[in-house]
């Protein structure tokens, strides 16, 4: 199937970061949200995104515009009849996105293949919500994704396999590696990533070092781009609360209990950069990476 119409449902930080790696890979798009304020926040988040490409020399303004203008935004997901793939992107609320994919099998032709970026819920609960279970598949992207270069394919026990096999050749064409995973919490990345991350609060809250001192010791003992802190708070802390626990209901796993200082930190609405306050706040952010 030659994709060239994508919808994305929900363009908060994910969703806009999405639109935009289809529109720079020349794809058209069709962004969706549920009113004019959520789409003015999704259009504002492509348009920095792109200009900031544009500052650093990345993109001319040419190249800016033509990607801006392959986005189409809109409130009514009747808007997407004829869209050869949609991928959802609303918050990780189950029972929210089993009611959208039955909406959008509704709407769509047959053939469009529905993807969810879902981090932690199961694909398989998706699919078989749809009266097309064969062409419903994740397609999980990092954050930012404009910049992170994997595509997490998660096939479930009815995706056909001819589906994995075109949307991972799409993602080749996004510029991203494809991962083949199956429908088990967390996938692989955030199976890996968010126990580590979870366990540096634990650490915090044990007070064996500071929160500088652990995105220090992990930033430059280990050479990762950031460290733990700063990578929650780009995260979100409120998805990284949601991964640990799906991740513990699934495993029952006593070292994927979710961190109560997380859990404290989301019920006061301190969700990180999406927020303006996370484990860092606003007059305190990371310090930069040594080039
Ligand atoms: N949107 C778009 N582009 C961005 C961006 C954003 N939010 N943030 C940075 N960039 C771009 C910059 O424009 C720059 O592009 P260029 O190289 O073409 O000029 C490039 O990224 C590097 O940016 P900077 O020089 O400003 O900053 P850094 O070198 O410090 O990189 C970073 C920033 C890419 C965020 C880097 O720190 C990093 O890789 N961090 C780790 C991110 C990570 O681990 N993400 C995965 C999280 S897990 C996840 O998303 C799964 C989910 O389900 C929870």
């Amino acid at each position: 199937m030659a994709f060239e119409t994508v919808g994305v449902v929900g363009l908060g930080t994910m969703g806009a970061g999405i639109a935009e790696v289809f529109a720079r890979a020349g794809l058209r798009v069709i962004g969706v949200e549920a009113d004019a304020e959520a789409l003015a926040r999704g259009r504002g988040h492509v348009e920095r995104s792109t200009a900031r490409a544009a500052d650093r020399g990345k993109l001319t303004a040419g190249q800016r515009a033509e990607i801006l203008g392959r986005i189409t935004l809109t409130t009514s997901r009747e808007d997407l009849r004829e869209v050869d793939l949609v991928i959802e992107a609303i918050p990780e609320v189950l029972d929210h996105k089993v009611s959208l994919f039955q909406d959008l099998d509704r709407i769509c032709k047959p053939e469009t293949v529905l993807a969810t970026n879902t981090s932690s819920l199961p694909v398989t609960a998706v699919a078989a919500a749809t009266g097309r279970p064969g062409r419903v598949i994740g397609m999980h992207f990092f954050n930012p994704a404009p910049v992170m270069r994997l595509v997490e394919v998660v096939s479930t026990v009815v995706t056909a396999p001819g589906v994995t096999a075109e949307i991972s050749e799409l993602a080749g064409r996004l510029g991203k590696t494809a991962v083949s995973v199956g429908d088990r919490a967390g996938f692989v990345v955030n199976r890996l990533l968010l126990p580590y991350l979870n366990h540096a609060a634990v650490l915090l809250e044990l007070g064996i070092a500071t929160r500088d001192g652990i995105d220090d010791a992990m930033r430059l003992g280990v050479g990762l781009p950031m460290g733990p802190f700063a990578l929650l708070d780009l995260i979100g802390l409120d998805t990284a609360y949601e991964v640990m626990e799906v991740l513990f209901d699934e495993t029952r796993d006593r070292r994927h209990a979710p961190s109560p200082l997380l859990r404290e930190l989301v019920t006061a609405g301190l969700l990180g950069r999406k927020s303006g306050h996370g484990f860092y706040g606003p007059q305190e952010p990371p310090k930069e990476p040594e080039k």
